[in-house]
This record gives C-alpha cells, structure tokens and sequence, in this order.
C-alpha cells in the first residue's frame, strides 16, 4: 500500500515560503502514528523544510542536486527511484510531501490520509483537487480546536475506486 499523508487547508493549500501553515500537535502526533515503522518519502524542499531526518521510519529525499549529501537519509534521482528503495524496505510506504511531489504521485498512490483544516490562509503551495470520481471518503473524525490546536480539523481517509 503506498499511502500520501497531507495536511490542508480548505482551499487545498498546504505551504507557505517552505513552511507549514499551522501549527497543530494533535496533527503532529497522527502523522508520526501512521509513518512510523515505515518508509517516507519526500522532496528535498520538504526535507530542508523539516531539517532533519524523521526518526524511527527511513527517510527518501528525492533531488536531481548532484553531490549533495545529508547524513541519515537516502537520497534518490527520481519519483520511480524512491518508490522501488522504498518497496524493497516494507510493502506499506508513505509519501510526505510536498506539492511538488504530491503532484506527481497522487495518480500512483492507493490512499490518501488527509488531514482537513478548517481554515483559509495565504499559500505559496497547493494539494492536487481531489478528484471523486476516483476517490472515495472511507473515514472522517473530527477534531474541535482546543487551547494547543489552533483550528478545528478532520481527519478523512480516501480509498482509490477508479486508476486515472
Ligand atoms: N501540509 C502538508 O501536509 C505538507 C507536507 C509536506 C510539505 N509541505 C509544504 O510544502 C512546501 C514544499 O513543497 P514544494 O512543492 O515546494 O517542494 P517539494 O515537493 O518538497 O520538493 C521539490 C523538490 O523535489 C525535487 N524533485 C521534485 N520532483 C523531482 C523529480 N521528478 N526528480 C528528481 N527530483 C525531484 C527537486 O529537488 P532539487 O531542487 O533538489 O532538485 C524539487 O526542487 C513547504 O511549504 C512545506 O512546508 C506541506
């Protein structure tokens, strides 16, 4: 299973000057509860974004830099590059971000964990439209803003019915 875990806002943004948009621990600790164990994969933007490798789960940075090298994570030189190391790792793998890569994954992948924020906020990077005639919505919780979570949110799980 090759799963996209994202958190976006209502109009799909998901980044702004390679950060996230909000900042939500309960989300945090959802998005270390599913990858952890298990294969990620990420651009090199997303990575510098994050700096440093994850732990607990091996991290695939794809980038088409030569020489360029980060202690603790494999890099790779294409999308089919990451995924084929990846695989060789565990059957369940995860595909992190960013847009960039989003984009040019969500047609391979099986599942989509997203997070839905309910709010609308400036962005410089967006997630795909989520298509329904190939997506269908299997789960859906919903979380209240508290004092530590500074929107309310969803967490929606989508099952691909249909390969583009
Ligand atoms: N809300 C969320 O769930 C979420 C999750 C992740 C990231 N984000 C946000 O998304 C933003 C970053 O996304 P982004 O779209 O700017 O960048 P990105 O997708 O993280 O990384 C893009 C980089 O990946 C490499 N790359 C992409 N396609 C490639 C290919 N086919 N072959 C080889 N290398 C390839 C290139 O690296 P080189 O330039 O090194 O060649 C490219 O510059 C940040 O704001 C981050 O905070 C949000």
């Amino acid at each position: 299973m090759t799963t996209i875990v994202v958190a976006m806002g209502e109009k799909n943004e998901i980044g702004f000057e390679n950060k996230l948009l909000w900042h939500l621990p309960k989300d945090l600790k959802h998005f270390k509860d599913i990858t952890s164990g298990h294969p990620v994969i990420m651009g090199r933007k997303t990575y510098e974004s994050i700096g440093k490798p994850l732990p607990n789960r091996t991290n695939i940075v794809i980038s088409r830099k030569k020489n360029w090298f980060e202690e603790g994570v494999l890099i790779v030189g294409s999308v089919k590059e990451a995924v084929k190391f990846a695989k060789k790792i565990d059957e369940n793998i995860f595909i992190i971000g960013g847009g960039n890569i989003y984009e040019q994954t969500v047609d391979i992948v099986d599942r989509l964990e997203v997070t839905l924020v309910k709010a609308d906020l400036e962005a410089d990077t967006y997630f795909p439209k989520i298509n329904l005639n190939t997506w269908k919505k299997t789960e859906e919780v919903f979380h209240e803003k508290d004092e530590k979570n500074q929107y309310d949110f969803y967490f929606q799980t989508f099952e691909r019915i249909k390969s583009e």
